[in-house]
């Protein structure tokens, strides 16, 4: 690595943010050195000027100084606030994820680091980006808890067993830099890391173009959606739609039938997938299995860059609900007790159940207790 930083013995600054960071550091470096000298220097005069001069002498008594206890309170007082505002301002850049950035998937694993570019492009331990592009990772963990860290852009963040976490930056320079795990994970967390590598966007996309041509994430959740899990067989629209409309949905806010309002975001994604029972929509019934077990991170990933795919072309956005509401209505008279049961108008039951055993990954228990998955 070069290291042409103006700071020394620091990693060089390769992001955008990255000397935003090196001066709040240093800031808080010089507050604790104008504290500590001046502290210590008094320490010592005070040892001579009030050493012992006669035994059992008597102080003179000391008032309070109005003065004196103002500065003292105010100075303190604007140090810190100074302080909290420049890691407040900080923490805003580096947690609010620009929404034109280019998004990267990333899967930890004892012990390594996969990624994921969205034309299908995989890496191991090496990630390839351009250079002044913002870039998303999008990151879990098929294990346990790890943390990206990237020092020469001065951002860091824990990989989450269960759910997604993003971190974003925009790398400055091209160059090479260090990619550690920075959360102990295991036996070999030590040697989990890798490269960073920032290239001009003409190499980058020459790197890109090159390798072998994966699926993309959206193709690859589009095959699992249709053929490998079967979601398509409730999910798909048309007339005997029974899961909930996933189309146009991402980013919006999503009625459950509690009444609560959840934002259609990643985790809510996954979250369907995994613990179905724990988010229904309003107008639907919790008939769906857990996919839990079935699907590795990877796919889920893919599932889910599928399912954002679908709300870039939303059609037909008027009322994803009324349909299923009136089958709700329907049934609610009919005989159906068991909730685990479709309840759809009678017309279409023999459609439902070879929808259902059409999906040859369905599990054959599918009373899943409602809501002990929640997290
Ligand atoms: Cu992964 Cu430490």
């Amino acid at each position: 690595m070069q290291s042409n930083s103006w700071v020394p013995l620091f990693p060089e600054q390769a992001s955008s943010f990255a000397w935003q960071v090196d001066y709040l550091y240093f800031y808080l470096i010089l507050v604790s050195v104008a504290f500590s000298i001046p502290i210590v220097l008094a320490i010592f005069y005070f040892f001579v000027k009030y050493r012992e001069k006669e035994k059992y002498a008597t102080p003179d008594e000391i008032h309070g100084s109005i003065m004196l206890e103002t500065v003292w309170s105010i100075i303190p007082f604007v140090v810190s606030m100074t302080i909290f505002l420049g890691g407040a301002i900080i923490f805003y850049n580096q947690t609010r994820v620009p929404a034109e950035s280019m998004e990267i998937y990333v899967v930890g694993k004892q012990w390594m680091w996969k990624f994921q570019h969205g034309t299908g492009q995989r890496e191991i331990n090496e990630l390839h980006v351009p250079v002044n592009r913002k870039i998303k990772l999008t990151m879990t963990t098929e294990d346990v808890l790890h943390d990206v860290y990237i020092p020469a852009f001065r951002t860091k963040a824990d990989v989450v067993p269960g759910r997604y976490t993003t971190l974003w930056f925009e790398a400055t320079k091209p160059g090479k830099y260090h990619l550690y795990c920075a959360e102990y994970c295991g036996l070999n967390h030590s040697g989990m890391g890798g490269w960073v590598y920032v290239l001009p966007q003409d190499e980058f996309d020459n790197w890109l173009a090159g390798g072998g041509s994966n699926q993309t994430p959206v193709e690859a959740g589009r095959e699992l959606f249709t053929n490998k899990l079967g979601c398509a067989s409730c999910h798909a629209g048309g007339e005997s739609q029974r899961g909930a409309k996933l189309e146009g949905i991402f980013g919006t806010d999503i009625k459950l039938n509690n009444g609560q309002l959840v934002k259609a975001d990643d985790e809510y994604i996954r979250n369907s997938i995994l613990n179905p029972s724990s988010q229904i929509v309003e107008g639907y019934q919790p008939i769906m299995p857990t996919f839990k077990g079935q699907v590795t991170e990877e796919q889920l990933v893919s599932l889910v860059a599928y399912i954002k795919s679908l709300s870039g072309n939303a059609g037909n956005t008027s009322s994803p609900m009324s349909g299923a509401s009136t089958s709700t209505g329907t049934s609610s008279n009919s005989t159906i007790t068991n909730t685990t049961v479709p309840t759809i108008p009678k017309a279409d039951r023999g459609n439902t159940n070879s929808g259902l055993s059409s999906n040859p990954n369905a599990p054959s228990q599918r009373t899943e207790p409602s809501n002990t998955r929640n997290r």
